[in-house]
């Protein structure tokens, strides 16, 4: 069934912006926006509201590559894709989408079993820009490289004052009474400077300083901490960036955002909640927008663990803190345009109210007796499920599928650094001047 890219992408539209494709094209055959093939040669789609999902698997079972497949469905159905890359491994993966796929097993499969010819695409379909925080460390890198092309796909992303005051209010780790002081000052500064653009963490601390004076509270110490988180979520003094509304605005981008330039595990943490924080209030903020967000977050299991074995003692503030935060936001997203992906190791990995919420399963290889069995399924079946196979588990289906895989380029293994993929798109971009 081997169909050209006209066939599948006919060629008003190919010329048309990509971005109003989506509902057109949801209830035709496109193997573009299909994740995977059914026993009977039938395409599988994702569901098209805003229904969020849970992929889990073993290590190895393919999650990132299949996350990968759904955020490209998503991107060509016109919706705002994000992703929260693992905060503790600071893996920075999403960058090779901007590369087409390049595994021969992968190509064979695209072709042979889904029609898609990777070298049709006159023009690269995908664009994922990955954002940091302007540490030292990212900074530097953006300077060494500033001349290597696929530097632009990297990008600092900034927070507004009144953006960072916000954060800081919700995320500070404080002590009860530290807590109310804390509240007591933003609720009163927020309510006195009421532009948001007039705000500043100077002005914000004062508050905080006057209020807690007289009580048995450390003052000190809290203004060290508030200075602490200011200094992480803004990093050093940078002339190119991104502010984040910016970013948030922007459909024709994949925004990931890496941890990869920060050095410690708990500055990691702080702005990955900072993010999750700010994008989910952010979006809220203007629900006029006629289209959806599908926001993804890799290794979920580790971002807000259920289970003991995740937590760890370090980090165990700010992942009890996301936890408790993704419960909330997946409980009332729904209604708001909104759809989450999470992806994790088992399915207790995440709280039950996380995971009930979740209308769409993909079940990977995995070892878990019990699970299966609640599932209908042989244990058997979840253990030996090869890499190209999942089993979906919609709200009134289940069946196995044929995955479509990524058409855009999986980091491979060990090779998931941002000076990887500056070096595999240099490469390609050489290869394609002398074809
Ligand atoms: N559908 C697939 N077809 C062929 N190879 C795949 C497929 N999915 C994943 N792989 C390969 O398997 C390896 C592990 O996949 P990955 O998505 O990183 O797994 P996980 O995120 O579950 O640890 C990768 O090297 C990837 O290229
Ligand atoms: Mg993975």
């Amino acid at each position: 069934m081997r169909l050209s890219l006209e066939e599948i992408w006919p060629r008003d539209v190919l010329e048309e912006d990509l971005h109003r494709y989506e509902e057109k094209t949801s209830h035709t055959e496109n193997p573009l926006l299909a994740f995977g093939l059914t026993k009977n040669n039938k395409l599988a789609y994702p569901l098209s509201g805003p229904s969020h999902r849970l992929i889990m698997g073993q290590t190895g079972a393919g999650k990132t590559t299949l996350a990968q497949t759904l955020m490209e469905i998503d991107f060509l159905r016109g919706r705002k894709v994000f992703e929260l890359e693992p905060a503790l491994e600071a893996k920075s993966e999403r960058a090779f989408m901007n590369l087409p796929n390049n595994d021969s097993r992968m190509r064979q499969v695209l072709l042979e079993k889904f029609g898609i010819d990777i070298e049709d695409f006159k023009e690269w379909p995908f664009k994922a820009v990955v954002y940091s925080p302007p540490t030292s460390r990212f900074v530097n890198f953006l300077k060494k490289y500033e001349n290597s092309p696929g530097i632009e796909f990297f990008r600092p992303l900034t927070f507004t004052e009144a953006d960072l005051i916000d954060i800081i209010a919700r995320t500070l780790p404080t002590g009860s009474i530290e807590g109310l002081i804390v509240a007591d000052a933003y609720d009163q500064y927020t309510s006195a400077v009421k532009k948001r653009k007039k705000r500043n963490i100077e002005e914000f601390k004062n508050y905080v300083q006057e209020i807690g004076e007289g009580t048995n509270v450390n003052i000190e110490n809290t203004l060290m901490k508030i200075n602490r988180f200011y200094h992480v979520l803004k990093g050093v003094e940078i002339e190119k960036r991104t502010s984040l509304k910016d970013m948030i605005k922007n459909r024709d981008e994949i925004s990931v955002f890496t941890t990869h330039f920060i050095e410690r595990p708990e500055d990691r943490y702080i702005w990955t909640f900072a993010i999750l924080v700010t994008v989910y209030s952010n979006w809220i903020d203007n629900l006029k927008r006629d289209y959806l967000m599908s926001f993804f977050v890799a290794d979920a299991n580790l971002l807000a663990p259920n289970s003991a074995r995740d937590i760890v003692e370090k980090l165990s503030y700010f992942q009890t803190l996301m936890r408790q935060e993704l419960q909330v936001y997946v409980k009332i997203s729904r209604g708001k345009n909104m759809a989450w992906t999470l992806d994790t190791q088992r399915h207790d990995d995440l709280s039950p109210s996380i995971v009930s919420e979740c209308k769409e399963w993909f079940v990977k290889r995995m070892y878990a007796r019990e699970f299966a069995q609640k599932l209908g399924v042989e244990p058997r079946v979840l253990r030996t499920l090869s890499i190209e196979k999942a089993i979906y588990v919609g709200p009134l289906t289940k069946y196995r599928v044929l995955l479509r895989p990524p058409i855009s380029r999986k980091a491979s293994a060990g090779e998931y650094a941002p000076i990887h993929f500056l070096d595999a798109y240099e490469r390609w971009e050489n290869e394609e001047a002398n074809y």
